[in-house]
């Protein structure tokens, strides 16, 4: 009802709408109006109420809510329901906790701060309140475990498409799946599974996004290697147009790689490569080596060619220039 009220406010856009008016269209109380328009404000809403005319929307507040998301997203699967949190500890924890107790493909747990988000082998991911975008998202894709690590690779996609969309920024990719801006870290993608020998239960994919972050606000660690939107550009920008636009390109790609359209996701991915042809080296469980970064393979995996001219697959690990 609250959102109901709230779309009503939205369209009527700057004009005042009489309680009379949203009670009878709504078919609640002229009191429940009172009261829903009262939680609106606690949840940060502007709204004018003038005695004999009514009540007139003036702000929307800068706060990830699923009604001001789902509002105007265009996506079937990646987004149908929104599950929002104030403070978490990590919304990867949420969503694995949701999907093992049965939540539909597509559900996106999105946290305005996370106390305790957590970044790919074992790091720490600093997510300060109402700053960035801090979300996961539960995928039951049918197939192999071994496949799994392509959607990291697509989601590093969906980010690299939806940063190209912001003016004068240049979006890189660094295997597999770090987001780079001139050289600086903007968002990493975290997936985590629950899978039998040959059928994945679930994929969380956790994302991360210094959106609106000054750079005060970053860690002293990470102050001279990580960035946001906010230190590129020099203003703030919208989180919910970014995650409305990151939804829609995650959709699309999750789509067509469902359709067995993989091919043209590493295509792209290569075209955002910051990695390929650069001297790189790996490091990754029991494996230490040097070499050239010359491919990236159908299945995700990097291609290195090492000084003695041999040719290395690398699935997983972490690379350093
Ligand atoms: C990395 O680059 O190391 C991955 C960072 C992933 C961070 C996101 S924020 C939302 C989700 N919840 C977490 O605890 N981590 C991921």
């Amino acid at each position: 009802m609250k959102d109901a009220i709230l779309n009503l406010l939205k369209k009527s856009e700057c004009s005042f709408l009489s309680g009379e008016e949203i009670s009878s269209r709504l078919q609640v109380s002229r009191t429940a109006v009172w009261k829903h328009i009262q939680a609106l404000r606690e949840d940060g809403y502007t709204i004018e109420s003038r005695s004999k005319v009514g009540y007139r929307l003036v702000t929307v507040p800068d706060r990830l809510y699923p009604g001001e998301i789902t509002v105007g997203l265009k996506t079937r699967v990646i987004g149908s329901r929104i599950v929002y949190f104030d403070t978490i500890g990590s919304t990867n924890d949420k969503g694995k906790e949701l999907a093992a107790n049965g939540a539909p493909e597509g559900l996106v747990i999105v946290a305005e701060e996370q106390t305790t988000g957590r970044g790919r082998l074992g790091r720490t991911w600093s997510s300060p309140k109402g700053r960035g975008i801090w979300m996961s998202v539960i995928l039951r894709p049918e197939i192999n475990p071994m496949d799994a690590p392509k959607l990291t690779l697509l989601t590093a996609v969906a980010l690299a498409r939806t940063f190209d969309s912001y003016p004068g920024i240049q979006p890189g990719i660094k295997w597999p799946n770090d987001v780079f801006i001139k050289g600086k870290k903007i968002a990493g993608v975290l997936t985590e599974m629950n899978a039998e020998l040959e059928r994945i239960n679930y994929v969380v994919v956790g994302i991360g996004v210094n959106v609106n972050t000054s750079r005060a606000e970053l860690p002293p660690e990470i102050e001279n290697i990580a960035t946001s939107l906010y230190i590129e550009t020099g203003k703030s920008w919208s989180r919910k147009d970014f995650l409305t636009k990151l939804l829609e390109e995650l959709e699309a790609l999750y789509l067509s790689f469902k359709m067995g359209e993989y091919a043209a996701v590493v295509e792209e991915w290569k075209k955002y490569s910051v990695t390929l042809n650069k001297k790189i080296k790996v490091t990754s469980p029991g494996v230490a080596l040097e070499g050239t970064a010359v491919d990236l393979d159908d299945d995700g995996a990097l291609i290195v060619r090492t000084r003695d001219g041999s040719l290395k697959r690398v699935v997983a690990g972490e690379i350093t220039f």
